[in-house]
């Protein structure tokens, strides 16, 4: 004891939540990583940039998005799918950095889901207003593997359903550097982000990114 009440505080929170079979919010667990992940955002952008996509039903997302890895998300008027070609510059994505690898793996097996290796990460920025609204992911053929979802910049509210559109959602704030991790029982799970509120983050100003990995091949 040296009387420093505050010696024993962690720097941040590092704790763990079950929020359903099979998923977790790690909070923090990006966070020691958030500059090299941030550079990684804007290099990745440099060679596909972020853009507004059109769903199959006509409306242009709030959300705007890139992908890196070897395939990467994509929707318009004819659907949602895997393309390995960026329609927008109809070259390959940027290739999915060793930082990134990493981390998914990391997340993966810390809540349980050994030996996941992602090939695409899905770059999500939103600003203000910018929403999500309640999906699942479901154009994976392999769903034995998980979905691990990283959090930068000013929060957002995270809705996390069941496995009906009409099941019950809980809340769950998502800051800087928290990853969620779902698979298992609650790989199909429902799930949404709320409109953002104005708010500031020293390293990305009004804005939230948010990469989702997953093994899409
Ligand atoms: C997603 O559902 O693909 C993204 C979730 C998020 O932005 O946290
Ligand atoms: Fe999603």
């Amino acid at each position: 004891m040296n009387g420093n009440l505050f010696d024993d505080l962690p720097l941040s929170d590092t704790s763990e939540e079950i929020i359903a079979d099979g998923a977790m919010i790690l909070r923090n667990f990006a966070t020691a990583q958030q500059q090299v992940l941030l550079d990684a955002i804007r290099d990745i952008a440099d060679i596909s940039p972020f853009r507004h996509l059109v769903t199959p039903g006509g409306f242009t997302m709030s959300v705007a998005m890139t992908n890196c890895g070897s395939l990467g998300w994509a929707s318009d008027r004819r659907g949602y799918r895997y393309e390995a070609i960026d329609p927008l510059t109809n070259r390959p994505w940027p290739d999915m950095p060793a930082s990134f690898l990493q981390l998914a793996g990391a997340a993966a097996a810390r809540a349980g889901f050994l030996d996941f290796i992602p090939d695409a990460c899905l770059i999500n920025r939103y600003e203000i207003g910018a929403r999500l609204s309640l999906h699942q992911d479901r154009d994976e053929p392999d769903r034995t593997q998980p979905i691990v979802s990283v959090s930068l910049g000013i929060p957002a509210m995270f809705h996390f359903g069941g496995m009906q559109r009409s099941d019950a959602v809980k809340r769950f704030p998502l800051g800087h550097g928290d990853v969620v991790v779902w698979g298992g029982n609650a790989r199909l799970a429902y799930h949404a982000i709320a409109p953002l509120k104005s708010a500031h983050h020293p390293l990305t100003g009004s804005m939230r990114f948010n990469l989702t990995f997953r093994k899409a091949g």
